[in-house]
């Protein structure tokens, strides 16, 4: 296992450690959760925690979570979970985030806010001083609006890509939707982007998790570190 491999995975045991039985969970996408479905596994085989169900964030999630056995449910059973555990593409001082890299930042949205705690598990590369510095930011669109998001998000200085998932192939999310892939340069002001985001028709959902995450377990070399969001 290379080194960032092992980050994620000592950053997601740690997260599990907060999963009691008879919780509602919310399953985030990923290859850093997907050491945290692990563990969730190991932890109901044992016994050690019992009555524990996840409402996945994306049909890979609910594929992986399936094949490892954690019993599953959904928001109508449960529209209230105890907690999410999730990745992240990039997280600021402030632990607002970027997610979205694989697609499936709305219904991560849609867990991370029916959700009493958000706990967001990374390595250590995912930290920046400023959102954007290290990651596209990505929108998801529906194609019915795509080359007029397309202008609208050119015309507040992004850089766009439409993003593919083979040659000429585009991808698309759980929803049938398009990701534009932005490229703003350093997010000075996350929460006045998100807000322009959020108030365009079109636009499904955006990557910025702005006050969302409770707490972010950083992955290091020979440790973990906690992060938490100051109110
Ligand atoms: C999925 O849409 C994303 O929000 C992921 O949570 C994010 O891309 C982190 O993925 P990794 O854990 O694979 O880095």
């Amino acid at each position: 296992m290379n080194v960032q491999e092992k980050q994620k995975c000592r950053a997601a045991r740690k997260a599990v450690e907060q999963v009691r039985s008879g919780m509602v969970i919310g399953l985030g996408t990923g290859s850093t959760t997907g050491w945290a479905l692990k563990r969730i596994a190991e932890r109901l085989n044992s016994n050690e925690i019992k009555e524990v169900f996840g409402v996945p964030s994306s049909l890979d999630t609910a594929a992986k979570a399936a094949q490892l056995g954690i019993p599953l449910t959904d928001l109508d059973r449960h529209p209230l979970l105890d907690l999410t555990i999730d990745g992240a593409d990039e997280v600021d001082s402030a632990l607002n985030l970027i997610k979205g890299g694989g697609g499936a930042l709305l219904r991560e949205k849609v867990l991370a806010q029916a959700s009493r705690r958000n706990v967001i598990i990374v390595d250590d590369s995912k930290l920046s001083s400023h959102l954007g510095c290290r990651h596209s930011l990505p929108i998801e669109v529906t194609m019915f609006a795509r080359s007029s998001i397309e202008r609208y998000l050119v015309a507040l200085g992004a850089e766009i890509h439409v993003r593919e998932s083979g040659p000429g192939k585009l991808f698309q999310t759980d929803q049938n939707n398009l990701i534009i892939d932005t490229d703003f340069g350093p997010i000075l002001d996350p929460r006045n982007l998100a807000a322009k985001l959020s108030d365009r028709a079109g636009i499904v959902a955006h990557g910025l998790f702005i006050n969302l995450a409770d707490e972010v377990i950083v992955g290091e070399e020979k440790r973990v570190r906690h992060l938490h969001r100051s109110t």
